[in-house]
């Protein structure tokens, strides 16, 4: 959460920040700022409450002549610490006003920092805990804090003060008198560096600056990064130097910008086929499923006795789709947790445990913690994750990327069933480890993973209806939904779409609950989506739903079904009935998914909602 950006080069950095702060704000909204060195010892601050847009029109009254110079960096906000404010938005100055500082993360011991700077004098003027580190900067700078080793030394001032902050923080620090220099400082919380022909620049993702160059370098934890001109240097945080790995970004400026539709959320569902295909892609060769990393051997894949998955939010959607394939293909159990809850649950974990995490962002705070957590029981750790050098990658000890690219629309689409097809080809890996499928099953199940896109990409030709649905249902007060085996977690992810882009109540059960107590919320008109299981391949189970359906609507529920191609038992109880491909079972909620992101998207947008940045949320959570 909070995006950041930082330049230091030869365009004018205004506008580089700024467009850099376009591309970030799925990462908060709820305040921006920018900070500009004139490269004559000036420092000019300007923020503003609000998405970007008020920042801009506040750029726009001021005078240009003040907001000149080829280095400086911004910030997008998602509020931890102080209300989403003016006063409280990035970047935080010094009482001099020649240090800026801006921040990703939380500083988790800024009270007793607070109440030193307050005892020496210092008049705080906003409630975050970032203006801390402002302080904190100046005073070593100046030698003020005793600490000679740090005076007139910007880079040291700042490796002083990151030694002494607790948490998870990214800053990007400038001083009037450092102008051709941004120094940043991370722990746990994300920063890369991009690199061009006389110009170097900082972001929490590279989205901010592909336009400009598709060189950049991962930065590790507890590491100090000066950016000037002509490149960079990394130390540790006791100045040590440290290596750092260069990549390359293999998609483009296009890949990030909405291509024609409103919001890039609709260019996200749009590009799910592309997406799973990417995924796959490469993934089985000669005969055999490879990951993208893997530095666990054979053997110590053969010895895994029990699988547990952790993963937030849509994430968590897929990981419950993962224990249907894993312990189908693998005879392993498979355990799915909540990441927020798994380490707090004291989970039996041993080295013959493989944890997978999975995660789009690759620095969920609670996906990371857990993964933590599992390694220090001695757990193996496996990522599935949508980002290149990400924290919870870095620290596993095999990954499997999504090759969704970009999403920046903050409800998760393309990379949830790009998610859904990782978790396959990691189930598949485990069996043809174990020996639980011969390899020619194997490589049957990957074939129809591989014709999966074809069939989303014809979910995708006939979304008109799910669209005029979803236009209907905007007047609704809540909506339920129904599924059963596969079909369950995907009706969960539909209710969370629903949820996060609609603002409205809307509540998943697995449809064999319903007359457990969920029945009793049925009512005349009160919209019910329904994912049928196929008619073939889940004939018992399709019984029992369509069994349930007639039941809901004898209640007066309003039917909206999610069903297989030619499944003609479910259309006399259907009042809206939506068909998706006959795919295998386990591959089903590949193509059920997406009239449920369309449903959603299309109710938001009837109630005037911005589908892109739904309120309150950001696109990585970056704290617990
Ligand atoms: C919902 C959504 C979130 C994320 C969750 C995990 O649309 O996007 O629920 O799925 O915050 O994020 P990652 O996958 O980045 O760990």
């Amino acid at each position: 959460m909070c995006g950041i950006v930082g330049y230091v080069g030869h365009r004018p950095a205004l506008d580089v920040v700024v467009g850099g702060l376009r591309r970030l704000e799925y990462r908060g909204y709820d305040s921006a700022g920018v900070a500009l060195l004139d490269g004559q010892g000036g420092l000019s601050v300007e923020r503003k409450a609000g998405p970007l847009a008020n920042l801009e029109a506040k750029l726009a009254q001021v005078d240009a002549g003040r907001l000149t110079g080829t280095a400086g960096m911004g910030h997008t906000r998602w509020a931890t610490h102080g209300a989403p404010t003016d006063r409280n938005a990035h970047p935080h100055r010094s009482t001099a006003g020649d240090v800026a500082v801006v921040h990703n993360g939380i500083i988790e011991n800024h009270l007793p920092l607070r109440a030193e700077l307050e005892a020496a004098g210092i008049e705080l003027t906003s409630d975050t805990d970032t203006e801390t580190a402002a302080h904190l900067v100046a005073l070593a700078y100046a030698g003020a804090d005793g600490g000679a080793a740090t005076k007139g030394d910007l880079v040291a001032s700042v490796r002083a003060v990151a030694g002494r902050l607790e948490g998870a923080f990214t800053l990007l620090v400038t001083h009037a008198a450092e102008p051709d220099m941004i120094v940043a400082a991370r722990r746990s919380s994300p920063l890369v560096l991009g690199l061009g022909e006389g110009e170097t620049f900082l972001a929490s993702d590279v989205a901010a600056f592909i336009e400009f160059t598709r060189d950049a370098v991962e930065l590790g934890q507890d590491q100090v990064v000066t950016i000037t001109r002509e490149g960079y240097t990394v130390t540790d945080f006791a100045g040590e130097p440290v290596g750092a790995a260069p990549f390359r970004v293999t998609w483009d400026l296009a890949a990030a910008e909405k291509g024609g539709h409103d919001y890039f959320m609709l260019k996200e569902i749009e590009e799910q086929p592309t997406a799973i295909a990417d995924t796959l892609r490469g993934h089985f060769i000669d005969h055999k499923i490879v990951l993208d990393e893997q530095r666990l051997s054979d053997q110590e894949l053969r010895d895994i006795d029990k699988v547990f998955v952790v993963a937030c939010g849509t994430a968590y959607h897929s990981g419950l789709l993962a224990k249907y394939a894993i312990e189908h293909w693998t005879r392993l159990p498979v355990e799915v947790d909540l990441a927020s809850e798994f380490r707090y649950r004291d989970p039996v974990l041993d080295r013959s445990t493989l944890v997978v995490a999975i995660s789009q962002s690759g620095e969920t705070a609670d996906t990371l913690e857990a993964l933590r957590h599992a390694k220090d029981q001695k757990a193996r750790v496996l990522a599935i994750c949508n980002t290149n050098g990400a924290q919870i990658p870095r620290e596993s000890d095999a990954v499997l990327y999504t090759h969704a690219g970009p999403e920046i629309g903050v409800a998760a689409t393309k990379t949830f069933t790009s998610q859904i097809a990782a978790n396959y080809l990691v189930g598949l890996a485990l069996a043809q480890a174990r020996g639980t499928k011969y390899p020619d099953e194997v490589a049957r199940e990957f074939r129809e993973l591989e014709a999966m896109p074809a069939a989303v990409a014809a979910t995708l030709q006939n979304l008109d209806a799910a669209r005029a649905l979803g236009r209907e249902l905007a007047g609704s007060k809540a909506v339920l939904f129904l599924g059963r085996h596969v079909g369950y977690p995907v009706a969960l992810e539909g209710a969370l779409k629903l949820k996060e882009l609609a603002y409205m109540h809307a509540e998943a059960f697995a449809a064999g609950e319903l007359k457990h107590g969920p029945i009793a919320l049925i009512e005349e008109g009160l919209p019910v989506i329904v994912v049928m299981p196929s008619p073939k391949g889940r004939a018992v189970l399709h019984a029992k739903l369509l069994s349930n359906i007639q039941e809901i609507q004898a209640r007066g529920a309003h039917t909206v079904v999610i069903a297989e191609e030619g499944d003609e038992t479910v259309r006399p109880f259907a009042e809206h009935l939506f068909e998706v491909p006959a795919v295998p079972t386990l591959l089903q909620p590949l193509v059920s998914t997406i009239p449920l992101q369309v449903i959603a998207a299309e109710i938001a947008r009837a109630r005037g909602f911005d589908v892109d940045k739904p309120r309150n949320l950001a696109k990585s959570v970056t704290v617990e």
